[in-house]
């Protein structure tokens, strides 16, 4: 980038905090400029205002990007998704334990080859930009090179990206599983060579609980009490045979989450994918330790898996983000997955507003994970990843945004209508990586 910067000038709207579930966001929670500026020095928000107000402070002959009848918000984070499941999108017509076994397990198997791994790695990576996602923790397999083929392909990009390498050491193919020692060798050397750098965070990933040992999660708890910076994610109560199937394994705990409060796996850094069936008191143990529920809604529907209560979990102070889940997902994009998180909610009488569903897919995503510092929000010293919405991406998107009243409709028409066509370029670390070919698009 040119050593003064950029300058990306169109409409901009960003939190600045939780908006409510009301139908107006909480008042001081939106920062929405009609002709806004967002002043890019070396990978950073140098300054962002009204356009009128920062263009005389700019040095002489910036270079400037307009994006005048587009939306510029924060970069969107997905907060579980498996990068090695992508060619595996689609699988049908089974639930969770089926679809492991059947399709999950066999492909997995392939990430001991590195020149796979990397092929798929990056494949993701442009699909992730491509539908203006900009950061997301990802699951690799149980395979090291797995890991390093990610986080070497992300670091190339500039990314910030969370990931780490699966630990399961028993009820998978023989070719899939670690072993308590290894497990652990592994995680430690991964975490030596890829946590801190550049962007790039940890993140410690026993599958879920029937894949691991007791001797296994309780290696992986004592890893995470040495270093608490370290993120944890796996899977909880997410269908009604896995539920069943950890009760046998684990008789002596109280519930499904009991297993993991057992070995010290819930803490504030922990993400717990789906959450679908809990009772309140566990909702309520999961809020005090600070962790996240990770609403998959998307995922949740193909699996056939449940319908997410999110109101239950507001009301027990429990952090949900949102995510793909892909393989178990059926799209990356960000506006996909507010979709399906609409539709499961208004099924539960809870419908998601526009506000609430993309404060969740940027700052709220960003504060459940601890990355508000860096990224989440448009403000100055923010890292700056920006996604560019296009709200006359197709002709019927344009006919739709025509009729819109006001931003609140014209953010709901996206969520409801948009895809990886409405996500006009994506920019990360200050460099536009992502640039919607215009000639092919109708
Ligand atoms: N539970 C254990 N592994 C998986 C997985 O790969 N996907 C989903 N959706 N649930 C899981
Ligand atoms: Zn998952």
């Amino acid at each position: 980038a040119p050593s003064a910067g950029r300058l990306l000038r169109g409409p901009v709207v960003s939190f600045l905090n939780d908006p409510g579930e009301g139908d107006t966001p909480e008042p001081g929670s939106l920062l929405h400029l009609e002709d806004g500026a967002i002043w890019l020095v070396d990978g950073r928000i140098q300054a962002i205002g009204d356009y009128a107000e920062l263009a005389p402070q700019l040095p002489a002959g910036i270079e400037q990007v307009d994006y005048a009848g587009k939306l510029m918000m924060p970069g969107f984070i997905d907060s579980h998704v498996h990068y090695v499941q992508l060619d595996i999108m689609a699988s049908y017509g089974r639930q969770l334990l089926d679809w492991l076994n059947e399709y999950t397990f066999p492909e997995e198997c392939r990430f001991a080859e590195r020149a796979h791994a990397e092929n798929v790695a990056e494949a993701f990576l442009d699909e992730q930009l491509r539908v203006g996602t900009t950061t997301a923790q990802v699951f690799c397999t149980s395979h090291p090179v797995s890991v390093d083929t990610f986080f070497a392909a992300a670091r190339r990009r500039g990314l910030r990206m969370l990931a780490g390498k699966v630990l399961m050491d028993r009820h998978a193919p023989e070719a899939l599983t670690d072993s308590v020692e290894s497990g652990v060798r592994d995680s430690e050397r991964l975490i030596g060579d890829w946590h801190g750098k550049d962007r790039l965070g940890y993140t410690l990933t026993p599958r879920f609980a029937p894949t691991s040992s007791p001797a296994q999660l309780d290696t992986v708890g004592g890893i995470l009490r040495n270093a608490p910076d370290l993120h944890l994610q796996t899977h909880l109560s997410e269908n009604k045979g896995e539920i069943d199937w950890v009760a046998e394994l684990f008789p002596d705990c109280r519930d499904y989450l009991g297993v993991y409060e057992r070995y010290g796996l819930v803490g504030p850094r922990s993400t717990f994918a789906h959450g679908i069936h809990l009772d309140q008191p566990m909702r309520n143990r999961l809020a005090a330790a600070g962790a996240n529920i990770a609403f998959c809604p998307t995922s949740n529907l193909f699996l056939g898996s449940g319908l997410f209560d999110r109101l239950a979990c507001r009301d027990a102070g429990l952090n949900t983000t949102l995510a793909s889940d892909v393989g178990g997902g059926t799209d990356l994009s960000g506006l996909a997955t507010l979709k399906a998180a609409y539709q499961v909610g208004q099924l539960l009488g809870q419908p998601l507003t526009a506000w609430q569903g993309f404060y969740r897919l940027t700052l709220g995503n960003a504060r459940a994970l601890h990355l508000d510092t860096h990224i989440g929000s448009l403000r100055q010293g923010k890292e700056a990843d920006i996604v560019v919405l296009d709200p006359a991406a197709t002709p019927l998107l344009a006919r739709r945004s025509a009729r819109t009243r006001n931003l609140a409709e014209q953010l709901f028409a996206l969520m409801m209508l948009g895809d990886d066509r409405s996500v006009y370029a994506t920019w990360a670390n200050g460099e536009c990586v992502h640039q919607r070919d215009v000639a092919s698009t109708p």
